[in-house]
């Protein structure tokens, strides 16, 4: 079988970190016969430098067409004064709205080789692996009306607004729903149901799905601010945890800093099955940015791209123990103390991006 991979390596340690995902490919196909076909495009910075936009509509078909797209970083420096169309993020969000990825799933893992270097106790992220679920094309940051009001007496108005309606809430918590099951079967779904009535809705329609379709996964509920609480003091109580766009910002942002550095943090974005295929969109990337600190030096970590590959083999492919296998060669690569600058303890000596990659497939 052909599987149709889409690069968008972007800007900055974007392709650097893209390039160690191409060299486990080309052994992938070559040592395994994955049958991968690597197409490549332009988005963000260099797209704009290159023709004008932050992605040209031939590459959003390119998208549309793959099995999968695999997306870098964008932005720096360089383009901070460029219009609002066309600044390289827009690029993302065209991604994002255009094959209609609803479910934003980030994975907290702490990685036993770096559990000593978390911000928190040792014991509190050991073996931590959370999956946090956010709906990521409405509520809050898409809802209408959205605008400054001028209120005519000197004040003005910013307005904001929070809208869910069913289908949404019932399509993302069955996507968290399925992932449990294949992990420890327990999800949590946070809101605010106290103060809010897109919270009180939230809550009736998971827990209707649930009971209609999920009921052999354990269900919990929990207020969104002491979720972030609980994230922070006993973080390994959660599996899944399911919540809406804006609280998912924010909490998968306060777990990402359990497990040590942003290079090490993968994501995946996924639309809706295919009714005919069974098919959905995807697009997967690392948590991190485009790095012009680090840029053009060699010593980006890889490892958040070569894990949101991993993802990719496991949602897009269903290369569930090639996913594994993966993650379980990023855990041997660090045990062995093989680690970039970004997660090097003190007195060690860090490898640059090619090497770390090369150790990753080396296992
Ligand atoms: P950033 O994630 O690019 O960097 C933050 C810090 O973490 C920097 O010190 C950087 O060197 C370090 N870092 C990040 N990834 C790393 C890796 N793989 N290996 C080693 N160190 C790593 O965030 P920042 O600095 O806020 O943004 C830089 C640019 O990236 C901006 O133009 C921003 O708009 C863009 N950005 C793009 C994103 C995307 O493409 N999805 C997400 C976040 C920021
Ligand atoms: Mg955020």
């Amino acid at each position: 079988a052909t599987r149709k991979l889409f690069f968008l390596p972007g800007d900055g340690i974007g392709p650097e970190a893209m390039a160690e995902v191409r060299k486990l490919v080309d052994v992938m196909n070559a040592d395994h016969a994955a049958g991968f076909e690597i197409e490549e495009g332009l988005v963000g910075g260099i797209a704009y430098d290159t023709h004008g936009q932050s992605i040209s509509e031939t590459d959003m078909e390119r998208a549309q067409a793959a099995d999968a797209v695999l997306f870098g970083a964008v932005g720096g420096p360089k383009w901070d004064g460029v219009g609002y169309d066309v600044r390289p993020e827009a690029g993302l969000l065209r991604l994002r709205k255009d094959l209609e990825l609803f479910a934003n799933l980030r994975p907290a893992i702490c990685y036993p080789a770096l559990a000593g270097s978390s911000s928190l106790k040792r014991e509190l992220v050991e073996g931590l692996d959370i999956l946090i679920v956010r709906e990521l094309t409405g509520g809050t940051y898409f809802g209408e009306p959205k605008e400054i009001r001028d209120l005519g007496n000197g004040q003005k108005r910013g307005i904001d607004t929070q809208v869910y309606d069913t289908y949404e809430i019932e399509r993302i918590s069955g996507v968290a729903f399925e992932l449990a099951r294949t992990r420890q079967n327990r999800v949590c779904s946070m809101e605010k149901r106290n103060v809010m009535k897109s919270g009180v809705l939230w809550n009736e329609v998971v827990t209707a799905n649930h009971a209609a379709h999920y009921a052999d996964v354990e269900l919990s509920h929990m207020l969104a601010d002491a979720g972030g609480m609980q994230l922070v003091r006993r973080p390994k109580q959660f599996d899944v945890i399911v919540t809406d766009n804006l609280f998912g910002d924010l909490l998968s942002d306060v777990a990402a800093m359990l497990t040590g550095s942003l290079g090490m943090l993968p994501s995946a974005s996924l639309g809706a099955p295919d009714e005919k295929t069974g098919t959905r969109k995807a697009l997967y990337e690392p948590v991190h940015g485009s790095a012009p600190d680090i840029a053009g030096k060699g010593i980006a970590n890889p490892l958040a791209m070569i894990a949101s590959f991993a993802m990719c083999l496991r949602y897009s492919f269903g290369m569930v123990a090639e996913a594994e296998r993966l993650e379980a060669a990023i855990a041997a690569t660090l045990d062995d103390g093989v680690m970039t600058a970004d997660i090097v303890g003190e007195g060690g000596t860090a490898v640059g991006t090619g090497e770390m990659g090369d150790a990753v497939i080396a296992r």
